[in-house]
């Protein structure tokens, strides 16, 4: 009794892999789960000696060390509360709960405060990397009391993804900080995939590419500086056959994309913080349309629209200009995700570290890539810069690649190619990097019809004016 060294409470899939992910780093392992047949499986069909499953929560919690750890690995949402709520009258002050599930971190923030003010310890811990993840090593980002991260520093360390033998687990910041940074992970997941579906797009409808030649130029492109996860797996997809009709998978599978909510919590975040994570939030606005399938079947038939094909000569070169295009997508993608970061560490109190979040992506998650390294790298380099693209290695890389940007998107509009997330990044570049935009219009407007105020270019304060009826 009060032995073992960790207990993880839910045994579904990500649960049951990161107990046994624990054990074979050579921690004894409690494991529990409301549906005890579900535990009988994992042990049967995983059998290892540092996993020890108990059938009651009491001899569960009464079977781990002091201070105890338990990491809870159930449904996001009331499932966490109703396990904390059955927890607490079994755990001693100063036992450390862990929710490593997709909680969302409004939930984190108030459940520290509660968890906390009772005496115990309470840490909201971002996982990425789904199932093999958790199995092998995901990335791991933990936020709450830095005391409490210190007593599970080790275990989190050694269960995580190493990037050249440094962990990608890192400490995020207080309360729901940890949480947070991996909500905006999968928000920054979601443009990753769009940017990249819709570079799919212009290969197959503007460059009149098979699925075989795309899967080459993904291959290819995993060579260069793409080099990703997700740019791997593209790759890996466009060459898989189906067994049942003997064509390629990708186009056997319907055109609706799923959603679990992070995205769209991302997107909620941008508006909550004021920030412009529009081709974040452009991502899922495109999984929205995608899902209304019959809709766009029924439109399509009823805007009887028609392109021809265009005749791509150098075919070379046009693929180098998609793959500038996403590049450059990609860059600003990631400047919208840290800005919405840095709003975010302003608005909830977290001193974030950029450069840390970086490194943490670099293995284990989703979004894990080479790129990584020179986000990491601009804010070593510069830790209070205010935009990525700002970098003098982005900055340049822009200058070098964004009519690569235009030329693609300007083409593709011509052939009546759907671009969410492309025109937005570019609509977004350009913005920023617009000194004097238009919104002196819009100030002038809300002043004449509503008396607004604005402020003047030439003298400091707020003024209005008497706009002239006479002039209507
Ligand atoms: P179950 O096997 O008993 O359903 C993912 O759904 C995990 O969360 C599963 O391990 C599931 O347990 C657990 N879970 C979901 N709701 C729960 C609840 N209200 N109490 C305890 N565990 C719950």
């Amino acid at each position: 009794m009060e032995t073992n060294q960790i207990g993880v409470i839910g045994l579904a899939v990500m649960g049951s892999n990161l107990a046994l992910n624990m054990a074979d780093h050579g921690y004894q392992v409690s494991i529990y789960n409301r549906t005890y047949s579900v535990g009988e499986k994992v042990v049967a069909d995983n059998p290892h000696e540092k996993l020890h499953l108990y059938q009651s929560i009491q001899d569960f919690v009464k079977s781990l060390e002091l201070p105890r750890k338990i990491v809870l690995m159930v449904k996001a949402g009331n499932a966490v509360d109703k396990v904390i709520e059955e927890l607490l009258p079994l755990l001693d002050k100063g036992d450390i709960i862990m929710d490593g599930g997709n909680s969302n971190f409004k939930d984190t923030i108030r459940r520290t405060k509660d968890i906390e003010s009772q005496g115990f310890r309470y840490l909201g811990v971002g996982i990425s990397g789904g199932e093999e993840g958790a199995r092998k090593g995901p990335a791991i980002m933990p936020g709450g009391s830095k005391d409490a991260y210190a007593f599970v520093k080790d275990i989190l360390e050694d269960i995580s993804a190493k990037y050249k033998g440094e962990p990608c687990a890192n400490y995020m910041g207080t309360d729901g900080a940890g949480h947070y940074v991996k909500m905006v992970h999968n928000g920054i997941e979601y443009a990753d995939m769009q940017l990249i579906a819709e570079s799919y797009s212009i290969l197959k409808h503007v460059g009149g590419f098979s699925n075989d030649e795309i899967g080459d130029i993904f291959t290819e492109w995993n060579q260069g500086e793409l080099e990703s996860f997700l740019i791997e797996i593209t790759a890996q997809i466009f060459k898989e056959i189906d067994p049942q009709s003997g064509k390629h998978m990708v186009d056997v599978i319907l055109d609706t994309a799923g959603q679990k909510g992070t995205g769209k919590w991302t997107a909620e975040e941008a508006l909550n913080t004021g920030t412009d994570a529009s081709l974040l939030a452009s991502s899922v606005f495109a999984r929205f349309m995608s899902s209304q399938k019959s809709a766009r079947v029924y439109a399509e038939s009823s805007f009887d629209i028609h392109f021809d094909l265009p005749k791509i000569n150098d075919k070379k070169a046009f693929i180098e200009t998609v793959r500038q295009a996403l590049y450059t997508s990609k860059i600003i993608a990631y400047a919208q995700g840290f800005d919405l970061l840095a709003n975010a560490g302003k608005e909830y109190g977290w001193d974030l570290d950029f450069g840390t979040i970086a490194r943490t992506f670099r293995e284990g998650c989703i979004i894990r890539a080479s790129f990584l390294n020179r986000i990491s790298d601009a804010y070593n380099n510069n830790s209070s810069l205010s935009n990525l693209m700002l970098d003098d290695s982005f900055k340049n890389q822009l200058i070098d690649y964004h009519q690569s940007l235009r030329d693609i998107i300007c083409t593709s509009m011509q052939f009546g190619i759907s671009l969410p997330a492309f025109t937005t990044a570019i609509s977004y570049f350009d913005a920023y990097r617009t000194g004097r935009s238009s919104a002196n219009l819009i100030q002038a407007q809300r002043d004449l019809f509503g008396a607004h105020t604005f402020e003047r270019v030439d003298m400091e304060g707020s003024f209005h004016h008497e706009w002239n009826d006479n002039n209507a």
